[in-house]
């Protein structure tokens, strides 16, 4: 379909991939450098350190030239065998995805059941773990982030519950869309794998991803028995050791996350956070004043880099996102799995500012009249209110 030019600027406004800032494409922008070469050991051996900040881990952080879809296999791979129960929490799709990858690799998900309007059930968790006295269950694998519903799992609650029951689990955690956006601590929170992407908080294309590793895992990694081979961390952590990479890395985007990762700090991650809370809370303001419900239904749980909105019923999501694209050239989420329809997601996380989100509420409220969907006026005025008074 042939669309109508509209003039002005893209505002992609999907939870990830986010916007890239210009010093992010500059750097990217850059000729591609021998990779065995004298220089780029200095390239990677400055990425991997700024990565554990980011992380906030004093351990091992590796990047693979692949989507998030990637690092969940590397994180699964490395460490368990065929065979081995793996308790999973269904916050939502990409958790659905994530325990369907397990399954394909010939483990044994147990699946944690939620309302997809909510984070992890560190309750359920808790009892399942405390029943297995034989310590079948291998590890526990949740997301941090639901990005399908904007739903956050407390991750400090699923360490507790790990610990309350004494079990030796690993514990590996999705943050690709929570890193670099809300505050997550792999070391601080024991968590033995944590899953990253490029193309959210780190303001980067997709095309790179992350797996920050705990001892505990690496011990792991001696012993695991499903098949790796690209996926292998052990050739990787030894390569990275003077900043190199076992095979051709992602040459271009590493010069983007170097940049990227320079803006973060120049920021400050509490700031990073900060403001993305800020940005969240905003949002929520907006959306209750136009008289519409927000997907996450659990306060504690909400996202700070997407809200999740559910369109009353009888109208149509997606039409509205298309009426919105068509009209002010923004693009917003789409509802997935059981949401497909029923929920838009607004992104506001990654490089993204103040006037960037009254402009995307503007564009929403717009898109609310534009198509037809009931509502109250108001909620670009409730956000400026807010954001004014907390700046
Ligand atoms: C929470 C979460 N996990 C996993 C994925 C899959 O990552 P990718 O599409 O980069 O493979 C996504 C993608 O949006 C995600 O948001």
């Amino acid at each position: 379909m042939v669309r109508t030019r509209v003039a002005g600027r893209h505002f992609l406004q999907i939870p990830g991939p986010t916007n890239v800032p210009d010093r992010v494409l500059r750097a990217i922008d850059n000729p591609t450098m021998d990779h065995r070469g004298p220089a780029f050991g200095a390239l990677g051996t400055e990425i991997l350190a700024n990565l554990r900040t980011i992380f906030q881990t004093a351990g091992s952080v590796v990047v693979y030239p692949a989507s998030g879809t990637g690092a969940w296999e590397a994180a699964l791979v490395n460490t368990l065998s065929p065979g081995d129960t793996v308790l999973m929490c269904r916050t939502g799709w990409f958790a659905s995805l994530w325990k369907e990858m397990a399954e394909r690799l010939s483990l044994k998900p147990v699946f944690v059941d939620t309302d997809w309007r909510r984070g992890a059930d560190v309750v359920a968790l808790g009892e399942l773990l405390a029943k297995d006295k034989a310590h079948q269950i291998k590890a526990v694998c949740v997301v941090h982030n639901e990005t399908s519903t904007g739903c956050t799992s407390r991750i400090d609650e699923v360490r507790a519950a790990l610990d309350a029951a004494g079990h030796p689990a690993l514990l590996m955690v999705d943050t690709i869309s929570s890193l670099a956006s809300m505050d997550y601590r792999h070391d601080a929170w024991r968590v033995d794998v944590t899953v990253a992407g490029s193309q959210k908080g780190l303001m980067l294309p997709p095309g790179l991803s992350f797996n920050a590793i705990s001892d505990k895992a690496l011990k792991a990694a001696e012993t695991a028995k499903l098949p790796r081979s690209y996926w292998d961390w052990r050739p990787m952590l030894e390569a990275n050791k003077t900043g190199y990479f076992p095979y051709t890395p992602g040459t271009n985007l590493l010069y983007g996350l170097n940049e990227a990762l320079t803006m973060l700090l120049e920021e400050g991650l509490p700031n990073v956070f900060a403001r993305h809370d800020r940005h969240a809370e905003a949002t929520r303001r907006a959306v209750r004043t136009w008289g519409l419900e927000i997907q996450c239904a659990e306060p504690r749980h909400y996202s700070s880099s997407l809200t999740a909105v559910r369109v009353p019923e009888g109208h149509s999501a997606d039409a509205l996102r298309a009426a919105i694209l068509d009209r002010f050239n923004m693009s917003l989420g789409n509802g997935l799995g059981i949401l497909k329809d029923r929920v838009f997601r607004i992104g506001h996380l990654g490089d993204f500012g103040d006037l960037q989100l009254v402009g995307t509420l503007g564009g929403v409220e717009m898109g609310l009249r534009a198509a037809g969907v009931p509502h109250k006026s108001g909620g670009v005025q409730a956000a400026l209110d807010y954001l004014a008074g907390n700046a």
